[in-house]
């Protein structure tokens, strides 16, 4: 009930008579609604649920407590849509918003035909709003998230071994993921070894690993619908060349002069300048191609960003990522990436895997 007055508050404040919500997350956000489909049609009066057939019951136990009323719609769902919008008793040239990231234009003339009354209104990032700051629970899921990714990422390490093949590493930690509680990979986990890790989000291939490669893992969790997102970068079966170390340590600096300067008040583009300077200031600047990071919840990206243009204040209990990486083709890229949470005095790192170079596993004892 609270996100719906929160999200009405909102449509007030933006002169809108109602809202349309097409997204998956924000329509799970505001009824708590888990399935794979359905709108909502929200005014000051009413909050409505269309979905199929398929999610009736569970749509009506899931969006109870949200406030919201499960309606099941007719094959063509905007024209439910339409209708509903008109049960809701619209007056003439009232403005419903609809959320232009998301509906497509196709059902945006397919739906303003259909409305006698309304006038589609487009919005943007409104749910999001109130998406930014997570709440107590929504933090434990991500803690819970975080937590899955990093046992999962110790369980890999043995495996972490000459001769396997990148999917074969990705295809492990997904289902040590699964194995620890995880309901699913939050995006398709990145494993690059070799020359290949100089690509920032490269696809795991059947390539071999081999002694003495740096192989990125990036990958994370979905735990009751929030995401994690993790990134260690690791040499699989010797010791680090000097190279390879000092490059790591550049990167890890990086990181670390963003979270020591993260806390209420600054800009994510000021956050992302204190990682940007160290890696620039020993000449890698241009191989620093992304921004520093993006937050993360029932979304893995999400607004706002740590990034060169992003002027968002940063606030107490939004979660960021902080992912600094060098990239050097042919030779193989290094990235570091934890997930972290603002507090009133900084940050707490919520990520809690070793940050080195070096493998936690038998592969130790080659390193001489
Ligand atoms: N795995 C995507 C990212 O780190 O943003
Ligand atoms: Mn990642
Ligand atoms: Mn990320």
């Amino acid at each position: 009930m609270e996100r719906l007055a929160k999200i009405r508050q909102l449509m007030t404040e933006e002169k809108l008579d109602g809202l349309i919500v097409t997204t998956a997350a924000n329509r799970r956000y505001l009824s708590g609604f888990t399935g794979s489909s359905g709108i909502l049609v929200i005014s000051q009066e009413h909050a409505v649920l269309l979905t199929d057939f398929r999610y009736l019951d569970q749509a009506a136990e899931e969006a109870k407590a949200y406030g919201f009323q499960v309606k099941k719609h007719q094959p063509a769902i905007l024209e439910t849509v339409a209708e509903e919008i008109k049960a809701q008793g619209t007056k003439a040239r009232s403005k419903w918003g609809f959320e232009s990231e998301n509906l497509v234009e196709k059902d945006y003339r397919t739906l303003q035909a259909k409305l006698d009354r309304g006038i589609l209104t487009p919005t943007e990032g409104l749910v999001n709003r109130l998406r930014r700051i997570k709440s107590v629970d929504e933090l434990g899921s991500i803690r819970k998230a975080v937590e899955i990714t990093d046992q999962a990422w110790a369980r890999l390490q043995p495996e972490l071994k000459p001769g396997r093949t990148e999917k074969e590493i990705a295809a492990l930690f997904e289902y040590f993921q699964r194995e620890l509680g995880a309901e699913g990979a939050a995006f398709p986990t990145i494993v690059a070894s070799g020359p290949r890790s100089a690509l920032p989000h490269g696809v795991p291939t059947d390539k071999k690993i081999a002694a003495g490669d740096l192989l990125v893992l990036d990958g994370g969790a979905v735990y009751n619908g929030y995401c994690s997102d993790f990134t260690r970068t690791v040499v699989v079966g010797a010791a680090p060349t000097a190279d390879q170390q000092a490059l790591y340590d550049l990167v890890l600096k990086a990181q670390q002069a963003a979270l020591d300067g993260m806390r209420p008040g600054v800009t994510g583009k000021d956050v992302d300048a204190l990682a940007r300077k160290v890696i620039a200031e020993a000449g890698y600047g241009e191989r620093f191609g992304h921004g520093l990071g993006h937050s993360l919840g029932l979304e893995i990206h999400e607004a706002p960003r740590l990034a060169l243009t992003d002027e968002t204040v940063l606030e107490t209990g939004v979660v960021y990522t902080v992912e600094p990486g060098i990239y050097l083709a042919d030779w193989g890229g290094i990235r570091i990436e934890d997930v972290v949470v603002v507090t009133e005095t900084g940050i707490e790192d919520l990520t809690a895997s070793p940050k080195t170079i070096i493998l936690d596993s038998e592969d130790r004892h080659m390193v001489k």
